[in-house]
């Protein structure tokens, strides 16, 4: 039986439905994969941080308001300090995305490579700014780096051509990568108006009090940026995807769509060019014969063009933090089949 200490920095959506579907799937991971799992740290920003070398209890700290409760170590100083001292070989780093610089996340992962820690991240920014940096050390220190939740939640995508198209060419992407402007234009096709969609969004908490993130193409550009930089193994900058927001499409817009028989997407787009890549977000009307225009509410879909197998589309339907944790759970397993710690 092969036994796994695992840590978990960030423990807020993601963090915790990664808990509970780990705690789901013990029985199972004990009799198919032939594995047990403790958690030997947790760690938040204002929630407290746990560190049991024997494993933390995860029922009991799904359910306290300061994890600090659980452990008698010293408090760590800080997040870096935290992971040099968890005693883990797994980290899940699901903190809070930061599109400008990708830290502090990036000195989360380079910390825990440094100490022989393989990392697993939902968190896009260390991806579409680190990306490079944190591959060659992971390779350097023999550990893996993987992120297949950072777009499109728990579907495979990054997986899918690691694994399953090998010698596949990838010659463009296209799709519509997140999930609250495509609510927001279904919504403001049944007759809501911008403001009203925005706001429901936010009730369900699928969009943040300040949604520019969202609305102005922000998260839809740093997925495609990622799905560019990782797939066409080409080093995109954030600032060089050229975004539009939805701003400017409001209920006439969504009319003149509709009588039309069309429907407003926010769509990515990035195709290899003789000179390398070129991307962009914009809203478009979508024709009905396409995949695109079918995949509504908070549904994504993306479409990969490659040399040898045409067009190839996934589609993820209704996604939520626990697919999200899917695919951080589904990277685990990846690197601990493959891997002997
Ligand atoms: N939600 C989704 O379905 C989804 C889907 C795909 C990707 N993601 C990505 O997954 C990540 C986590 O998302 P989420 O929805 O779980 O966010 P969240 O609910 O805001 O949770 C973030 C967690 O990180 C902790 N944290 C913040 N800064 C920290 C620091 N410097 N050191 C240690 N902990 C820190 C927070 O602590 P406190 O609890 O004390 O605030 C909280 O526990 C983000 O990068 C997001 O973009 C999320």
């Amino acid at each position: 039986m092969r036994h796994y200490r695992l840590a978990l920095l960030g423990f807020g959506n993601v963090g915790k439905a990664l808990s509970k579907l780990l705690l789901n799937k013990q029985e199972e991971l004990t009799n198919r994969f032939n594995l047990i799992f403790s958690v030997t740290g947790i760690a938040t920003a204002k929630h407290g941080v746990a560190i049991d070398p024997m494993g933390l209890d995860l029922s009991r700290a799904l359910v306290v308001d300061d994890l600090g409760s659980l452990t008698r170590q010293p408090t760590p100083r800080d997040s870096c300090d935290f992971i040099r001292r968890c005693g883990a070989n797994v980290l899940f780093e699901n903190t809070p995305v930061n599109y400008e610089t990708g830290q502090p996340a990036i000195d989360h992962l380079r910390v825990a490579l440094e100490s022989g820690i393989h990392v697993i991240t939902a968190n896009k920014g260390p991806v579409v700014h680190g990306y490079q940096k944190l591959k060659k050390l992971a390779e350097v220190k023999g550990r893996k780096f993987y992120y297949e939740s950072t777009v499109m939640d728990g579907a495979p995508i990054f997986s899918l051509f690691r694994e399953s198209l090998p010698g596949a060419n990838l010659l463009s992407i296209h799709g519509v990568l997140n999930s609250t402007t495509n609510l927001i234009f279904s919504l403001m096709e049944q007759g809501e108006s911008f403001d009203e969609s925005i706001k429901y969004c936010q009730k369900i908490g699928i969009a943040e009090t300040d949604p520019s993130g969202d609305i102005d193409g922000y998260d839809a550009a740093i997925k495609l940026a990622v799905l560019t930089m990782v797939l066409m193994d080409f080093p995109l900058k954030l600032s060089e995807v050229k975004r539009t927001g939805i701003r400017e499409i409001g209920s006439a817009e969504i009319n003149q769509a509709q009588s039309l028989g069309k429907r407003w997407k926010l769509v990515c787009h990035a195709e290899r060019k003789e000179d390398g890549v070129e991307a962009w977000v914009s809203p478009e009307m979508i024709e009905p014969d396409s995949p695109l225009y079918h995949v509504q509410g908070t549904s994504s879909v993306v479409q990969f063009e490659t040399d040898v197998l045409g067009l190839l589309t996934i589609i993820e339907s209704d996604p939520g933090p626990q697919t999200t944790a899917y695919g951080l759970f589904a990277d685990f397993l990846n690197i601990v089949s493959n891997h002997t710690l």
